[in-house]
C-alpha cells in the first residue's frame, strides 16, 4: 500500500505535501460517483409505493443529466420486503457492505425507525421518502437524518379537524403498527380541536385485509363519521370493501391516503370520498405542471404524493451537495444546508423544521374521476411539533 512518512521533511515541504494529498483525495472522491442506497419494498402491501417514491428520486436526477454536483449518481437498490425483522441486515448491508453516501427509505415506519438507528449509529446520511413515524424525528431525531415525506402526526391531524367540520363522533379504523397508532393519535386531536369525540379505536395487524369484522362492528356502533388508516394495495380492497357494505352514504368515510395514487383501481367506490394531505392532483403551481408532464413523459403515468416524496428526497440531497460541490466528506456544512433548504416542491414551499421533518401546507382533496381535487387547504405551513426532539 501506498504511503508518505513525514518524518525526515522540513515543516514547509511537510504542510505543502499533506495540503497536496489531501486535495487530491477530496478531488479523487469528487470524481466517483456518489452512491445512493434505496431501500424501498418491490414487493408486498407497498410495492408500488415503493417504485413510486423511486420513479420520483431517479427523475429528479436524470433532469440532471444523471449527475448530483457534478458526480455521477448510482443506485443500489435492496427490497426491504416492509418486513422489521429483516431491517437491520438490510440497512447495514448499504452502509457497511456497499458503503453508500445515503440512505434513501422507507415506506413502512417499522422498517423506517430501524435503518434511522443504523444510520445514526454509523453517522450515515439518511433521507426518509415516506414512512412518517414519530420516532424518527422525534426522540430518536439526528443531525444526519431527514424526512422529505410527513409525520404520521401531521395528515392525521388535517384528517380530524377537516372531519369536525361536519361531525360529532367518529370511530378510527387502522393496521396496529406504528403508523396506525400514530395516525390515529393525530385524528383525534385534529378532531377534539374542533369540536368532536373519537368513541372507538378499531384495529387489525399489518398487513391484513379481513376488514368485514370491523365493518360490521362500525355498523353497530354508529358514528357520525369514520376514519382509517390503511395504505398501499389495502386501500383498495378497504374502500371496496366499505362501499360494499352499504356504508358509504350512511357514515361518511375520512383517511389521509385512502384515495392517494388508487383511484384508478377504486372506481365508483371512491368517488367523493375528502381526504386531507400535502399534495393534490393538479395542484396549480409551475413547477407542479412541469413535475407532472416530465414524469408522464419518462414512466407514462401520473405521479402521485409518493413520487413527489422521492422526488424531494433528491432535490433535499442535491441542496447537501451542492453546498460543498459533492465533497461528501464535509458532512457538517451538508447539514447545516439541507437544515436550511428551502424546496420548491411540486406540492408547494417546502422547508424543514428543527427536527428535519417537513414544514408544508395541508390540503383537502375530493375524489373526482381518476383525480384527488383540491378544494381547499386546511392547515398552511403544518410543522409537527416533535417536542422530544433534543437537536
Ligand atoms: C408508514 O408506515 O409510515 C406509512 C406507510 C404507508 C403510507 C403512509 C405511512
Amino acid at each position: 500500500m501506498f504511503s508518505i512518512s513525514f518524518r525526515h521533511m522540513p515543516a514547509r515541504i511537510t504542510s505543502a505535501l499533506a495540503f497536496t494529498v489531501l486535495a487530491s483525495g477530496a478531488i479523487a472522491q469528487t470524481s466517483q460517483p456518489v452512491k445512493v442506497g434505496l431501500m424501498l419494498p418491490t414487493s408486498g402491501t407497498f410495492a408500488e409505493l415503493g417504485k413510486t417514491v423511486a420513479n420520483g428520486f431517479k427523475l429528479y436526477v436524470s433532469e440532471n443529466g444523471g449527475k448530483l454536483a457534478g458526480r455521477t449518481v448510482q443506485y443500489v437498490e435492496l427490497d426491504d420486503e416492509s418486513d422489521p425483522s429483516k431491517a437491520s441486515e438490510n440497512a447495514n448491508k448499504l452502509v457497511k457492505r456497499d458503503r453508500v453516501d445515503v440512505l434513501v427509505g422507507t415506506i413502512h415506519s417499522g422498517v423506517a425507525m430501524t435503518m434511522a438507528r443504523v444510520a445514526r449509529d454509523t453517522n450515515t446520511l439518511m433521507i426518509v421518502p415516506n414512512a412518517g413515524a414519530a420516532e424518527i424525528t422525534g426522540s430518536m431525531c439526528a443531525p444526519n437524518v431527514f424526512r422529505s415525506s410527513f409525520s404520521n402526526w401531521q395528515p392525521g391531524y388535517a384528517s380530524g379537524l377537516l372531519a369536525a367540520r361536519k361531525h360529532k363522533t367518529a370511530v378510527t379504523i387502522s393496521w396496529k403498527y406504528a403508523a396506525g397508532d400514530e395516525s390515529v393519535r393525530g385524528f383525534r386531536e385534529g378532531f377534539e380541536k374542533g369540536g368532536g369525540r373519537v368513541i372507538k379505536d378499531l384495529n387489525l395487524p399489518f398487513p391484513n385485509v379481513e376488514f368485514q369484522p370491523l365493518l360490521t362492528e362500525l355498523a353497530t356502533i354508529k358514528p357520525e363519521a369514520a376514519y382509517v388508516f390503511v395504505a398501499g394495495a389495502g386501500q383498495v380492497k378497504f374502500v371496496r370493501d366499505y362501499a360494499a357494505a352499504g356504508l358509504k352514504n350512511s357514515i361518511p368515510l375520512y383517511g389521509a391516503f385512502i384515495t392517494e395514487g388508487t383511484l384508478a383501481a377504486q372506481g365508483d367506490a371512491a368517488s367523493g370520498l375528502q381526504t386531507a394531505l400535502h399534495y393534490a392532483d393538479g395542484l396549480k403551481n409551475p413547477k407542479n405542471e412541469a413535475f407532472i408532464a416530465s414524469y408522464r413523459k419518462v414512466f407514462n403515468a401520473t405521479p402521485d404524493v409518493f413520487a413527489v416524496q422521492g422526488y424531494d428526497a433528491a432535490q433535499l440531497f442535491a441542496a447537501g451537495l451542492n453546498a460543498v460541490k459533492g465533497d461528501t466528506k464535509k458532512k457538517a456544512e451538508m447539514i447545516k444546508a439541507m437544515e436550511n433548504a428551502k424546496l420548491e416542491s411540486p406540492r408547494g414551499p417546502l422547508s424543514f423544521s428543527k427536527s428535519h421533518n417537513p414544514i408544508q401546507d395541508m390540503y383537502v382533496r375530493v375524489a373526482m374521476g381518476n383525480k384527488n381535487v383540491m378544494t381547499d387547504v386546511i392547515v398552511k405551513a403544518l410543522a409537527d411539533p416533535s417536542p422530544d426532539c433534543k437537536n
